[in-house]
C-alpha cells in the first residue's frame, strides 16, 4: 500500500485521511471545494497539535503525518493510489457519479470503497464497469479515535476485494467487522434509532440533561445520545433515520419530527453553535 486517495474535505474524510496518514501511508485529500480542503488541513493541524500538547506524539512525529498529506482538487491526482475512499455527501446521485468518474480515472488494480453510511455499496458500485472492485468501508465519528470500520461486501464484490480491504483496515490501526449491506448496517441501525427514541423523549418533556445523565449512567455510554446527535450533527441523525425509514419502509423507523424541527431552525448541532445544547 503506497499511495491512497481520500474524497471529501469534510470531518469524515479530514479524519479519515489523518488515519491514513499515521499509518505511514502517503495520502491525497481530494475535495472539488479549496474551501473544503483548507477546512480538512485545519482540522488534521489541530488534531496533531493536541497530540503533541497531550505527549502522545513527538512534535517530528506529527510533522511527518502532516507531510505525508497532499491536498488538491483534482482528481487526476489520485489515479495512481492503490485504495481510494470516498466520503463525500450521503446522496446517491452525487455518489455513483463519483464512482463512474473514479473508476474512469483510477489504476484498474485500485479498489474503490466508500465510507456511506446507509446507502448500498450495490447501488453506488452501479455507476462503474467494475463493480468488482468496489466495496463499502463505513467509519465512525471521530475517526481518528474509533477502532471500528464496517465492511459491505455489494452483490458484485470479489472476495479478492474483500480481502485486501480487511487487510488495508488493519494496516491503518482499525478493526473490521463485516456488515450487511441493509441500511444502516450493524451501528446505525441500533444507534441511530436509540438516538430518535431520545429525541421523542425531549418532545414529550424530557430535559436533554437528564435523558444523556441517563444513558451516560445507566449504560456507560460515553456520550449521552443527544451529546452525541449533536457531536455527529442533527442533520446527518435525520439523514441517517429517514435512510432506515426508507429503506425498510417500516413505521418503528419514523424520524422524531423534532430532528426535522430542529434542521429548519437551523440546530444542527455542535457545527452551528446549537443543537439540543448550546455551544
Ligand atoms: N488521534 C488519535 N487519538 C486521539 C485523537 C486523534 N486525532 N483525538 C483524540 N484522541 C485520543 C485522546 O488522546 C484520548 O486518548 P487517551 O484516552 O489515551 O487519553 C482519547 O482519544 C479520547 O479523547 P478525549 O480525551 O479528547 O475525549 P473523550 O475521552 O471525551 O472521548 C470520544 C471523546 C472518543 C468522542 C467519546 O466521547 C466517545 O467515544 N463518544 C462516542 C462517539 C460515537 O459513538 N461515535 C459514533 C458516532 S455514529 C457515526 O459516526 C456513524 C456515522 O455514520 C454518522
Amino acid at each position: 500500500m503506497k499511495k491512497v486517495g481520500v474524497i471529501g474535505g469534510g470531518v469524515m474524510g479530514s479524519g479519515i485521511t489523518e488515519v491514513i496518514s499515521k499509518a505511514g501511508i502517503d495520502v491525497v485529500n481530494v475535495d472539488i471545494y479549496p474551501s473544503g480542503l483548507e477546512n480538512s488541513k485545519k482540522r488534521i493541524t489541530k488534531d496533531m497539535a493536541y497530540l503533541v500538547k497531550k505527549g502522545a506524539l513527538t512534535r517530528e512525529e506529527a510533522d511527518l503525518v502532516l507531510r505525508k498529506i497532499t491536498y488538491s482538487t483534482s482528481y487526476e491526482s489520485i489515479k495512481d493510489c492503490d485504495f481510494v475512499i470516498e466520503a463525500v455527501p450521503e446522496k446517491i446521485e452525487l455518489k455513483k457519479e463519483l464512482f463512474s468518474k473514479l473508476d474512469e480515472i483510477v489504476t484498474k488494480e485500485a479498489i474503490l470503497a466508500s465510507n456511506a453510511s446507509a446507502l448500498k455499496i450495490t447501488e453506488i458500485a452501479g455507476g462503474t464497469k467494475t463493480p468488482e472492485r468496489c466495496i463499502g468501508m463505513h467509519f465512525f465519528h471521530p475517526a481518528p479515535v474509533m477502532k471500528l470500520v464496517e465492511i459491505m461486501m455489494g452483490k458484485e464484490t470479489s472476495q479478492e476485494t474483500f480481502r485486501k480491504s480487511l487487510e488495508f483496515a488493519s494496516r491503518i490501526g482499525k478493526i473490521a467487522v463485516p456488515a450487511p449491506e441493509s441500511p444502516g448496517f450493524i451501528v446505525n441501525r441500533i444507534l441511530v434509532p436509540m438516538i430518535n427514541e431520545a429525541a421523542f423523549l425531549v418532545m414529550e418533556g424530557c430535559n436533554p440533561k437528564d435523558v444523556d445523565d441517563a444513558m451516560k449512567l445507566g449504560a456507560n455510554h460515553p456520550m449521552g445520545p443527544l451529546e452525541l446527535c449533536d457531536y455527529t450533527g442533527v442533520d446527518i441523525t435525520y439523514g441517517t433515520m429517514k435512510a432506515l425509514y426508507d429503506g425498510f419502509k417500516d413505521e418503528k423507523y419514523k424520524p422524531c419530527p423534532l430532528l426535522i424541527e430542529m434542521i429548519e431552525m437551523g440546530k444542527c448541532g455542535r457545527k452551528t453553535g446549537q443543537g439540543f445544547y448550546k455551544y
